[in-house]
């Protein structure tokens, strides 16, 4: 069978760099995306031959036109795009009646217009795929129903304007854009990592980056196609 391709966004560190290694021990050639080209190269010169670096700053357009135009010199087709690159600001970030704008602003940036941008510039890529996929790594934070559930299973208590706004928006980009993808194919969906322990979160999560990368490749490995869902461990989260 054909090596399958990813590539995975802002996966130096964290979640991204354990599903970077995760991938590559499935078969896949996977492309490490990170913006620090030292922390890039140093983080895929550790996983392997089946890894490459590629320079990718999500909030950046030329940075993101010329790492499609890499990638495309170098292979014909994308199979799965995983836009994993997204940032917490813990301390300026919270309340929303008192997050300052610019704050809201800087978390899109990543977080909602980083995956848009990173998606449209790879998806003629993505199209040449015999089984394209998109997967936006996203947050039960930004799940509408969890927000107003008060219950002990709810997140009602976590009021983090731009960072549960910003996820929000992506997991609606995701379910627009597979209803556009739907005829061709492409398997568009948002997934939610669970809380895992990273430098996002100061290291609170309770999951570990292996077992938070096991869990996405176990939606990752599933058989048929599935696309416009809001993926959790075991199950799926509200919209
Ligand atoms: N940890 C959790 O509990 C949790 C829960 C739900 C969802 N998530 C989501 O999971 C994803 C990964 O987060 P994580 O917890 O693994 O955080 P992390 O350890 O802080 O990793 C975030 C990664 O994103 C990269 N990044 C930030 N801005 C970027 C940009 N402009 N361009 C390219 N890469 C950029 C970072 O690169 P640098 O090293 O250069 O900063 C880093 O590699 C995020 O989308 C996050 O929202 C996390």
């Amino acid at each position: 069978m054909k090596q399958k391709i990813a590539l995975v966004t802002g996966s130096n560190k964290g979640i991204g760099y354990g599903l970077v290694k995760e991938l590559a021990k499935a078969g896949y050639e996977v492309w490490l995306g990170a913006r620090n080209a030292d922390l890039g190269q140093k983080a895929a010169s550790e996983l392997g031959d089946q890894v490459h670096f590629l320079p990718l700053d999500v909030t950046d357009d030329k940075s993101v036109t010329a790492s499609a135009k890499v990638f495309a010199a170098k292979r014909d087709h994308l199979d799965l795009l995983v836009n994993n690159a997204g940032i917490y600001l813990m301390g300026k970030d919270g309340l929303p009646s008192t997050t300052s704008i610019d704050t809201v602003k800087e978390v899109y940036e990543v977080n909602l217009f980083g995956p848009i941008r990173v998606a449209q510039a790879f998806l003629p890529l993505i199209k040449k795929s015999k089984e394209g996929k998109i997967l936006n790594v996203s947050s039960g934070l930004g799940s509408l129903g969890l927000a107003l559930d008060h219950s002990p299973s709810g997140l009602a208590g976590v009021n983090i304007l731009g960072y549960n706004s910003s996820k929000a928006a992506l997991t609606m980009f995701s379910a627009l854009l597979s209803n556009e993808l739907k005829d061709s194919k492409i398997a568009v969906n948002s997934i939610c990592p669970g809380h895992v322990a990273t430098d996002l979160n100061g290291q609170s999560g309770h999951l570990t980056v292996e077992e938070s990368a096991q869990g996405i490749m176990e939606f990752v490995n599933r058989d048929g196609f599935t696309t416009g869902h809001f993926i959790k461990k075991g199950g799926e989260h509200p919209w």
